[in-house]
């Protein structure tokens, strides 16, 4: 059974008005899916019930359930290879000039392989290992931060880990399945929180040194997008790098930032 018109629409206004993802018609068949699932935990039979559900669930906590399941969290470990390697030269860059400070962010963490990659990244550094480190994470979906605080990977999940870096910051679970936990070096450099890109302003201070803003704008219209990469801006340091998804790019919207190359942009 597919969705009905008139409760798809709500459900996609509901969503876009509190986190800004875009679901248009040809998402109908996934948006049928995906809260299928959460119907079958409560019980509900017809979608327009579940509507009715969620408008009356005065926590807000079914409301996270959605996101949870609406949201698509699909990464990888160095996902855009070369992200890291403009960090890791811009991060050297700076601590030979003497900074000891440094705040990073990964705006859309997923289950956090994004900024594991940054901290092993930024550790490699060796002037970087007395300096303050220190990189907040961030999403909307409960879920995927609680499988990023954990630090749990399959095996397979590892394949594009430098071999080096794999051996270095990983070690496997004698748990009988084939898991390997990230180190709590890399661990403790990091802060998990749930955080909605939609609703700047963020509550962080700055200023930030790098932000990885990565496949999210996608999902999200030309309006989201402008309000999101201006609050990006105001937090940045002048000199400070956003990094988006191979796949995206800030033309057409109006801000300040200079393009170094497609997909990299500085403040
Ligand atoms: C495709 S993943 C990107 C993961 C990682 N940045 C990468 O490039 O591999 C997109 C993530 O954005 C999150 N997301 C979607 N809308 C969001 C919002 N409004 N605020 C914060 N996170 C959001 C999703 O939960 C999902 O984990």
């Amino acid at each position: 059974m597919e969705i009905d018109n008139l409760t798809f629409k709500k459900i996609c206004k509901l969503v876009y008005d509190n986190v800004g993802i875009v679901l248009n018609d040809n998402k109908k068949a996934l948006v049928s899916a995906r809260v299928r699932k959460r119907m079958k935990v409560l019980n509900i039979d017809q979608f327009r019930d579940y509507y009715v559900y969620l408008q009356h669930e005065s926590s807000g906590k079914e409301l996270v359930q959605l996101l949870d399941v609406i949201s698509t969290n699909v990464t990888h470990f160095f996902r855009e290879a070369e992200h890291f390697d403009i960090l890791s030269k811009a991060a050297t860059q700076w601590v030979s000039r003497g900074q000891s400070k440094f705040r990073f962010w990964s705006a859309a963490c997923s289950t956090g392989q994004e900024p594991y990659a940054m901290a092993m990244t930024l550790s490699e550094i060796r002037s970087m290992q007395s300096a303050d480190l220190k990189i907040l994470a961030t999403d909307i979906s409960t879920q995927v931060l609680s499988h990023s605080r954990q630090g749990l990977y399959e095996e397979k999940q590892l394949k594009t880990i430098p071999p080096k870096l794999k051996n270095k910051y990983f070690e496997k679970q004698q748990n009988g399945e084939a898991s390997f936990e990230i180190k709590d070096s890399i661990k403790k450099l990091i802060s998990f929180k749930r955080l909605n890109l939609a609703k700047p302003p963020f509550p962080m201070k700055g200023p930030l040194d790098a932000v990885f803003c990565c496949n999210v704008m996608i999902y999200f219209d030309n309006k989201v997008r402008t309000i999101l990469i201006n609050e990006i801006y105001r937090l940045l340091k002048p000199g400070g790098y956003l990094i988006v998804g191979n796949a995206e790019s800030l033309a057409g919207l109006e801000t300040d930032f200079k393009t170094v190359k497609p997909s990299v942009y500085l403040k």
